[in-house]
């Protein structure tokens, strides 16, 4: 299964959706790889601060679009789970991303939410369509905070404007996300038990729908 992490925005959660995602995956046992695609290298730059003898999570690098098919194709051989972990603009690179991906993955912040970049990325998304008419794209909201008013309306206000589900599972603002992600470790290595289970139902909320497409042969 190939899972492109995108959104024209910086600092959504792309690469910690990525990096937590591929921790999880890594320990029930799937052979995970993660494709950084950002000029900032963060998910690469975890993988350097990740010590030896964790579940392998191999992280490499490439910013030239042109190299990215090939190198997803390459890594698909040898891996269950391709992670990509996008760019935060409308480059060639993005569409590389979505065209490459059975499932596309768009983390959104409920504070930082802009309609203008969101239907530039989806123009986008349409005319990839238009050739891959089978990637599957879904919301995740990220940073939920249920007190909040403006996140509690969130879910409609994206309902009413897209055509894109949301995933159930939605990521809260925790400490622990950054502090993992410093130790180029993932939250279900460490002792916060919530953010461990939030990691965990949406690990297996995706597991479901790579079921539902038929991205993994189960
Ligand atoms: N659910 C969360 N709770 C707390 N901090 C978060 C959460 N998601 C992301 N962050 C923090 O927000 C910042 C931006 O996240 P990052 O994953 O780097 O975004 P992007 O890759 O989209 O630029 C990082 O410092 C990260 O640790
Ligand atoms: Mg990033």
């Amino acid at each position: 299964m190939k899972i492109g992490i995108t959104n024209l925005k910086g600092g959504v959660g792309k690469t910690t959706l990525s990096i937590n995602l591929a921790v999880c995956f890594a320990h029930m046992g799937y052979k995970v790889c993660i494709v950084d695609t950002d000029t900032n290298q963060n998910s690469l730059q975890w993988y350097g601060a990740r010590e030896e003898g964790l579940p392998e999570v191999l992280v490499v690098g490439t910013t030239d679009p042109k190299a990215l098919n090939k190198a997803v194709d390459n890594l698909h051989g040898q891996h269950d789970i391709i992670i990509m972990d996008g760019t935060p603009n409308l480059s060639e690179m993005n569409t590389r991303v979505m065209m490459a991906s059975d499932l596309l993955i768009i983390p959104t912040r409920p504070g930082a939410h802009d309609f203008r970049a969101m239907n530039e990325f989806f123009t986008r998304f349409d005319q990839v369509k238009e050739l891959r008419s089978d990637v599957a794209a879904y919301f995740l909201i990220n940073e939920f905070d249920e007190r909040v008013n403006l996140h509690r309306t969130v879910r409609e206000s994206l309902q009413q404007h897209y055509d894109i589900p949301i995933l159930n599972t939605v990521l809260k603002s925790r400490t622990a996300y950054g502090e993992a992600s410093m130790m180029g470790t993932g939250v279900f290595e460490h002792s916060d038990n919530k953010a461990k289970a939030e990691m965990v139902a949406l690990t297996n909320e995706i597991l479901q729908l790579a079921e539902k497409h038929a991205f993994i042969q189960s």
